[in-house]
């Protein structure tokens, strides 16, 4: 099969900071070591233009030489990346090792990973703006925050992050939690879609089965619809391509409304 097959999704979205960020990006997650290169090569094959990796992950490294090897330019693929709340105090460093493991001159967008205790978010947080403004990161947000954490480094700093990365899928689904990001100019990013119960999912598996799709192409498609970023994660170069063949058909809106309705 060439790529051609393939038709991939076009949406982006501009975050605060002014970047463009793919909806559709790549998760790297629990892939390591040779695995790490090709399934990032492979993803970058079949036309994803949005990786996420992690300092916690270990395969900075595997990412970078993947994307350095692909031919793709720079400047075609946003770069995600996450700093563990433990490393406060030494997250420029952190972001200078994720850099050079890499082998970028800045990310585009710098996560703190999930959230500290006490001071340590707003402490991260005003370390993470002087590093984009460096121009390390083109864009800082955070992750596994909920609303109160968002209001927290917001009012330490006068600057809301740009987006913030949580468990999300149509079994998650909360209209509150949108309406939290949406009100706040938050761009809401989710991650183990195909987690937790959604492949085998009765009415999910249904709506695929209708429309000749898989499971997962319903839920990334959805995630899509909403305007949420989605990051599947697959080391199977066939399930790569497919969870990216996904802009090719639509889910009606009754379709939207009942994978909805699945979260509440
Ligand atoms: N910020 C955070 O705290 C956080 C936490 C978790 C994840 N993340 C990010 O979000 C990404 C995605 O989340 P995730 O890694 O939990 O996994 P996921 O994307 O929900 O995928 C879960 C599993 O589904 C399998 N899969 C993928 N495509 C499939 C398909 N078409 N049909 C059947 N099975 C399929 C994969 O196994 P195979 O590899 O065997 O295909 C994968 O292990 C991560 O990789 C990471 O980048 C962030």
């Amino acid at each position: 099969m060439t790529n051609d097959a393939l038709q991939l999704p076009g949406q982006t979205l501009t975050l605060s900071g002014g970047s463009t960020i793919p909806l559709l990006g790549f998760g790297t997650w629990q892939i390591k070591g040779d695995d790490a290169v090709r399934a990032t090569a492979a993803a970058l094959e079949a036309g994803y233009r949005h990786l996420d990796t992690a300092t916690v992950y270990g395969n900075e490294a595997e990412v970078g030489r993947a994307l350095a090897e692909s031919g793709v330019p720079r400047d075609q693929v946003f770069v995600t990346t996450k700093c563990p709340p433990d490393n406060a105090g030494k997250e420029l460093d952190t972001l200078k090792k994720s850099l050079e493991l890499l082998q970028l001159d800045h990310v585009d967008l710098w996560l703190i990973h999930w959230p500290g205790s006490g001071s340590v978010n707003t402490d991260l947080w005003k370390a993470f703006i002087e590093a984009r403004d460096a121009g390390l990161t083109k864009e800082i947000g955070v992750s596994n925050f909920d609303a109160a954490l968002l209001d927290e480094v917001t009012q330490a700093t006068g600057e809301a992050p740009a987006i913030n990365q949580i468990r999300w899928s149509p079994l998650l689904f909360d209209a509150q939690t949108v309406g939290d990001h949406r009100d706040r100019g938050v761009a809401l990013e989710g991650y183990s879609a195909l987690r937790g119960g959604t492949l085998d999912h009765p009415v999910i598996v249904e709506i695929a089965e209708r429309l000749d799709r898989t499971p997962a192409q319903v839920i990334i498609r959805w995630h899509l619809q909403h305007e949420t970023v989605v990051i599947p994660k697959s080391v199977n170069a066939d399930r790569i391509r497919s969870n990216a063949d996904v802009g090719g058909f639509e889910l009606s809106a009754e379709d939207m409304t009942t994978l909805d309705g699945l979260g509440s």
